[in-house]
């Protein structure tokens, strides 16, 4: 009786807690630029450290592995090459992501560690990420431990066929591995990877330290034999996988029963220049800012590594304060808060030298690549996405994203009367766009005013709209000439209709975001006649679109009363504070939302009535921003949370995917998640703007107290916990038993379930394959492939195929309801994070992976993607056409 009762209360406990596992399909491990991208794919199975670290197309392995070594015995870390360890649950924070190992006579932290630095754009503009681990004994014995990491040259190429030199320097402080490819390709990608970069694995130097580099069996061979390496160097310099050769760093630790301090070492990319301007002058290649500061990359890593305790510090301050704000608006927020932060920040923080070979500390432009659609430059429809997470973190840095794009318009190269889509279409070349069509006049330039009256709102700041006046004012007139009835353009979706609701609304609060930048500039004729249009032009929109109780999709005479959009641009009415849009229409959007969301799929609700399968996380979020009901916000949160927190797909955090069964369709590791901070944009203070306080950069307005939390994979405490675990053993040995055959039918993955306690590992390989077999993947090295180019900039990506991994095809034709009994079903253990809190908040350690994404898997995947670039392109040809021949020419503005 009392044990039925206590397995009641057991069994909800551990529903609630399946229901709200966050378990992403990527963790990010080191992820500080376009280029420098590194993720654990959770979904390969098996547990998550046990695989190859991925680039974030997750068809590249990027070599990187941590090995322990106790009491003479040799032990894997994270990466695939040796005796697999036990993952007891990671964490995840905004700057950090950990894994807790459980490894033989030890418990492990291996903690991965991308910087944000909001204060100093030297340490933000740092290309270096750290890794360190924290040991203790788990027996109360000492026991004699050495520590062992390596990168492989992969990280330099997306053509493992290129020749790759490297080289040993020891400064007084530190061991460095370099590693470039002996012909570097000046501004060019292969498979997305940089072609130009310089990789770098840096250790301190101590006595008890050892290094090595060679082929990857020989390397790691001398560590496990020896527990030290020889700071021995191979100089037979050739392909990168011809022999893997490996850059390793060992050291000994003796017998400890923990670590007294973190071991560390730092990875980084360096590229040099990092961007090519669109310029005349003869100089035009731009270097990361935090060459103003250190004369030589050995420099910055000595400095970077005998900052970390500091910079440690400073993560984690920072990310009890990101955490602490989001959960003012929620738990699932904090949770897509901070998987989204390092992602929305990789980005390339730039500066230029002056005729004298000085760094001009006052030319400083941010660079973004359209990561996971394109290789557009400072794509603005993206921007716009990713735009409050930098409000949040330091509005001065909104202000570099945005100069490039408005030097180049004011300049003479650029003809047109609305603003450009991109700064240019092969990333890292910002070649400029001096002839984009017309499709995007009103999105872009909306967006443009939008964004730089935001900047000018929360820094205070009037310098670029004081600067860039007559541009931003040429843009306000063409949306005043266009913007009530758009006929001819596309959203930033690409979707093409007339008199779209959510595009008309863009322009108008452009226009009225002019209205704003002349009124600070004491401009107020301008002011007062953009302002008045801009409510004239509201009232006719409301009328038109927003008169059937919801707005529609479309407005007009034949306009279909049944279609809606999520009308996204709200979101700018709310976060400049000009309340332009009737509350009204405000409160009829959250009831219509909110009887959307009943029928939506569980993943997410679609975007537009006319595209269906469709959802946008980032758009998604800026509708709850827009939101005033706390229920639809909260709807519209837990949508996303679902889909953000799920492995049933694969890919890095994607913008687009399909809101019924959670499958990626693009967007994967896009900027644009900074979307996610929407909410805590609306916060933010506003300031007097160009009141000679302009360098006045506070960062957010409140910051609460609270100890913050992070997305805990958890730690087990207490009899409750201990009961759950019982229970949930018993629960997933007859799961397993019911639903073993199918899984080794769909995923040929075998399953053990005698010697794995507590359903750990039952979905193991059958035989863990070999490094040196699997490594080399025949595609990678014959494709190649030049990106295509877009002269719309990429628009239409709602047309884009799911790319098929094998073993992921169950994604598309499960429902929710089967994934999370698969869930429960493949019933990892149930860790709390501790017996008294929030059950909601805690996650889960569920490895629920897909079947096997082995190398084949990679090559298979670059095969698609390859086919999917070119149906895409196809697409898109046909919509150009087709826009084409609908297009008429917009009314000329008198
Ligand atoms: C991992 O867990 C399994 C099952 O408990 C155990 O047999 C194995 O020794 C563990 N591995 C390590 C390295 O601790
Ligand atoms: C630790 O590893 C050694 C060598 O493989 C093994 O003999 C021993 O049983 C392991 N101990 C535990 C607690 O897993
Ligand atoms: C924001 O960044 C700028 C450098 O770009 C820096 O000078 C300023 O101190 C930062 N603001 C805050 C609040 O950290
Ligand atoms: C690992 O991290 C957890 C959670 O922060 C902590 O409780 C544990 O003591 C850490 N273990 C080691 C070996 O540092
Ligand atoms: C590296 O591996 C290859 C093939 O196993 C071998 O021929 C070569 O001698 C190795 N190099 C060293 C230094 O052992
Ligand atoms: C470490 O401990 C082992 C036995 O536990 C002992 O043989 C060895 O000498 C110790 N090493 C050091 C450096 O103290
Ligand atoms: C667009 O809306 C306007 C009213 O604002 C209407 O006059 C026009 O016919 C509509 N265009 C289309 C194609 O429906
Ligand atoms: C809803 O709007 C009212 C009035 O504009 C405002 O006071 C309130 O804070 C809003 N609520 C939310 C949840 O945005
Ligand atoms: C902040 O914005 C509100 C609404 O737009 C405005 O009334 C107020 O004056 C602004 N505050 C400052 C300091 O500019």
């Amino acid at each position: 009786m009392l044990l039925s009762a206590l397995f009641f209360v057991v069994c909800f406990a551990c529903l609630t807690l399946v229901r709200s596992a966050f378990y992403p399909a990527a963790l990010p491990l080191s992820v500080r630029s376009p280029y420098l991208q590194c993720y654990a794919d959770t979904l390969a199975g098996d547990n998550t450290n046990d695989q190859w670290p991925q680039f974030w197309t997750e068809s590249r392995i990027l070599g990187w592995s941590g090995w322990i070594r106790i009491d003479g015995s040799t032990f894997q870390l994270w990466g695939q090459s040796g005796t697999t360890t036990n993952l007891t649950s990671f964490e995840v924070t905004p700057t950090r992501t950990v894994f807790s190992i459980h490894a033989n006579t030890t418990n492990v932290n291996v903690t991965f560690l991308s910087p944000i630095e909001p204060s100093n754009l030297v340490l933000q503009s740092l290309p270096f990420s750290y890794v360190y681990i924290d040991v203790e004994s788990n027996d109360g014995q000492e026991h004699s431990i050495q520590l062992y990491s390596d990168i492989s040259a992969e990280w330099i190429s997306g053509d493992s066929n290129s020749l790759a030199e490297w080289s040993t320097t020891r400064t007084d402080s530190s061991t460095i591995h370099k590693a470039a490819r002996q012909t570097p390709l000046f501004m060019q990608e292969i498979n997305s990877l940089a072609e130009d970069a310089t990789v770098y694995y840096a250790f301190l130097i101590s006595n008890d330290a050892t290094y090595e580099t060679g082929n990857d069996t020989v390397v790691r061979g001398d560590f496990i034999e020896n527990g030290a390496l020889f700071d021995s160097v191979d100089t037979k310099f050739r392909a990168i996988s011809d022999h893997f050769v490996v850059f390793g760093h060992a050291i000994n630790l003796s017998n400890i029963t923990n670590t007294a301090s973190s071991v560390v070492w730092a990875v980084g990319l360096v590229r040099d220049p990092v961007i090519n301007l669109y310029s005349t002058s003869a100089n035009n290649n731009r270097s990361s800012y935090f060459w103003t500061e250190y004369n030589t990359v050995s420099d910055a890593i000595d400095f970077f590594l005998s900052d970390f305790s500091n910079a440690r510090q400073r993560a984690i301050d920072l990310d009890d304060k990101i955490v602490s704000d989001a959960r003012q608006v929620s738990d699932n927020y904090a949770d897509l808060v901070t998987l989204a932060a390092r992602q929305a920040l990789a980005v390339d923080i730039t500066v230029s030298k002056d005729s004298e070979g000085q760094w001009n500390t006052s030319d400083v432009m941010t660079f973004m690549k359209d990561v996971g659609n394109s290789r557009r430059v400072n794509p603005v429809e993206i921007l716009y996405a990713a735009f409050p997470v930098y409000l949040y973190f330091n509005t001065t840095w909104a202000e570099y994203l945005l100069e490039p794009l408005l030097q180049y318009q004011q300049s003479s190269q650029y003809t047109k009367t609305y603003a450009a889509p991109d700064l240019g279409s092969s990333y890292p070349s910002a070649e400029g766009n001096d002839g984009p069509s017309i499709f995007g006049a009103i999105e872009d330039s909306g967006n443009m005013l939008i964004m730089s009256w935001a900047h000018a709102r929360f820094s205070g700041d009037s310098t670029l709209i004081t600067r860039y006046y007559n541009l931003y004012k040429r843009w306000a007139d063409y949306l005043v000439s266009v913007t009530l009835d758009p006929n001819g353009y596309t959203d930033a979706d690409g979707l093409d209709n007339a008199n779209m609701t959510n595009l008309a609304i863009k322009g108008i609060i452009g226009i009225k975001a002019m209205s704003e930048i002349s009124q600070a500039l004491g401009k107020s004729q301008d002011a007062e006649t953009y302002s008045s249009t801009a409510k004239s032009y509201v009232e006719q929109w409301q009328i038109s679109a927003g008169s059937t109780g919801h707005l529609l999709s479309t407005y007009g005479p034949t306009a279909d009363s049944s279609s809606w959009s999520l009308v996204y641009n709200l979101f700018a009415d709310k976060l400049l504070g000009t309340a332009l849009v009737d509350s009204s229409i405000y409160t009829n959007q959250d009831t219509f939302y909110s009887h959307e969301a009943d029928t939506s799929g569980v993943f997410g609700i679609q975007y537009d009535s006319s595209v269906a399968n469709e959802a946008k996380s980032h758009w998604t979020m800026f509708a709850a921003g827009a939101s005033n009901d706390t229920t639809v916000r909260d709807t519209l949160i837990s949508l996303v949370h679902t889909k953000a927190g799920s492995n049933v797909s694969a890919g890095v955090f994607p913008l687009t995917y399909n809101p019924n069964n959670g499958s990626t369709i693009s967007g994967q590791a896009s900027p644009g998640q900074g979307a996610m901070f929407s909410l805590m944009a609306l916060s933010l203070q506003n300031k007097t703007v160009g009141d000679g306080s302009s360098s006045n950069n506070d960062q957010t307005s409140s910051s609460g107290s609270s100890k913050a939390g992070a997305i805990a994979g958890g730690v087990v405490g207490g009899l409750a916990a201990l009961t759950l675990l019982i229970f949930g053993f018993f629960m997933c040995r007859r799961r397993q038993r019911r639903t073993q055959d199918m899984y080794n039918q769909r995923s040929g993955w075998s399953s053990s379930t005698s010697d794995t306690p507590f359903c750990m590992g039952i979905f193991r390989k059958r035989k863990s394959p070999e490094r040196e077999s699997n490594n080399i993947d025949p595609i990678l090295s014959e494709s190649v492939i030049p990106q295509p180019y877009d002269p719309y900039g990429s628009y239409g990506t709602q047309h884009s195929l799911q790319p098929l991994r094998p073993g992921q095809q169950y994604a598309s034709v499960e429902s929710y309801a089967e994934a999370g009994q698969r869930l429960g079903k493949r019933g990892q253990p149930i860790i709390l994070s501790s017996p008294t809190s929030d059950p909601t908040a805690a996650a889960s350690t569920t490895a629920f992976g897909s079947s096997s994404a082995s190398r084949s898997g990679g090559s298979d995947s670059d095969t698609t993607g390859q086919l999917r670039n070119e149906v895409e392109n196809l697409r898109r040809e046909m919509e150009e056409m087709r826009a084409r021949s609908q297009y008429e020419p917009p009314p000329q503005y008198a």
